[in-house]
């Protein structure tokens, strides 16, 4: 089983703050031993739903790349990256504040800014007019050069890793190996990259100030690189009051991996979901998520090898396209409010 460490930093008032850090099962997918990495990714789909994967095909010097370029965008003026904000198909630039993630526990909107690129399907394609796909929205090439580039061949490595992990989760379900493989799941998928900036500010949670606030992901899964700057939290148990908050510290080249929404309904809860938040530190810090959803017209139901007679199915069958949409709209500002910044 996953274990738990802690350790602990004086907060100089006498008062002792302690803090967890987790340890999460690692999956590595150039392995041979199938075996082991389903049994090793089932524990942590049972468990809390996270876990590391490495060797998996993404070089460190492009990853490097991708960052560097991450950098260079956020760092251009406010006015240039207002100019790419994201339209309603969410995709391009998301200000400080943007987010909403738990408007219960939350004074502002998170402490970070974002730019989403999604699957790229050209105006004129019929494909284009499914809510969750369009052209993305580009810096032009004579402010960002070769950013396009990077971004459309991450798109697609990120992608070829999460099937290779969607394979693994098959047979953690039960299911064929390929069950994800198929046209209506990864074949068409709405697959997300977003580029994140969290710019020092530092977090209180008692006040409701958080760089992310608690969520869980929408998806099948997310694949999260980070900088090696900590402030990725996850709560196991949601309900438990209160709520333990453990960190989940970044290992270089490694991909923290997340199960979303979308799975917890496939399997009927069997595999978790988790909350899990951004705390800052007041260190600049940069992470790039990588969400992965089926096709719009997915339809996600409880799986066949996730229901008994005895364990019902426990929500009724959705379509992905009308599930996201409605969290996005959930989670997001409405567009309408930065009219004026834009005119
Ligand atoms: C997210 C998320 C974590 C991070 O974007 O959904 O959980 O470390 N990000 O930025
Ligand atoms: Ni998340």
């Amino acid at each position: 089983m996953p274990k738990q460490s802690s350790s602990g930093t004086s907060t100089g008032n006498g008062a002792f703050e302690v803090t967890k850090v987790s340890n999460l099962n690692c999956i590595d997918l150039s392995s041979s031993d199938i075996q082991r990495s389903v049994s090793l990714l089932k524990q942590a789909c049972l468990d809390c739903g996270f876990f590391y994967v490495i060797n998996h095909g993404i070089s460190e010097e492009f990853m490097e790349e991708v960052f560097d370029q991450s950098k260079r965008f956020f760092t251009l003026p406010l006015s240039e990256k207002m100019k790419l904000l994201r339209n309603e198909k969410h995709r391009g630039y998301t200000p400080l504040l943007d987010e909403l993630l738990d408007p219960n526990n939350q004074v502002h909107g998170d402490y970070k800014e974002g730019y989403y690129i999604g699957v790229e399907v050209p105006v004129d394609d019929p494909e284009a007019e499914k809510p969750f796909y369009g052209p993305n929205v580009w810096p032009t090439t004579d402010i960002l050069p070769g950013w396009r580039d990077t971004m459309e061949k991450y798109h697609q490595k990120a992608l070829e890793a999460a099937r290779s992990v969607a394979r693994i989760i098959a047979l953690a379900l039960d299911l064929e190996i390929d069950f994800f493989d198929k046209p209506e799941m990864l074949g068409q998928p709405i697959a997300t990259l977003r580029l994140l900036h969290y710019g020092g500010d530092i977090s209180n949670p008692s006040v409701g100030i958080f760089g992310a606030g608690a969520h869980s992901d929408y998806g099948l899964i997310t694949l999260l690189a980070t900088d090696n700057v900590l402030g990725l939290q996850i709560c196991k148990d949601k309900d438990a009051k209160p709520q333990v908050w453990e960190y989940v510290p970044p290992i270089k080249g490694a991909f923290i991996v997340n199960l979303g929404d979308m799975l917890e309904r496939w399997s009927n809860c069997i595999f978790k979901s988790t909350l899990h938040r951004v705390l800052g530190n007041g260190q600049e810090r940069y992470s790039i998520a990588y969400f992965v959803e089926p096709s719009h017209d997915c339809l996600v139901e409880c799986l066949p090898t996730c229901k008994s007679e005895e364990n019902p199915p426990k929500f009724p069958p959705i379509k992905c396209a009308a599930y996201l949409s409605q969290r996005y709209k959930d989670t997001h500002a409405d567009l309408k409010l930065y009219k004026a910044e834009r005119t």
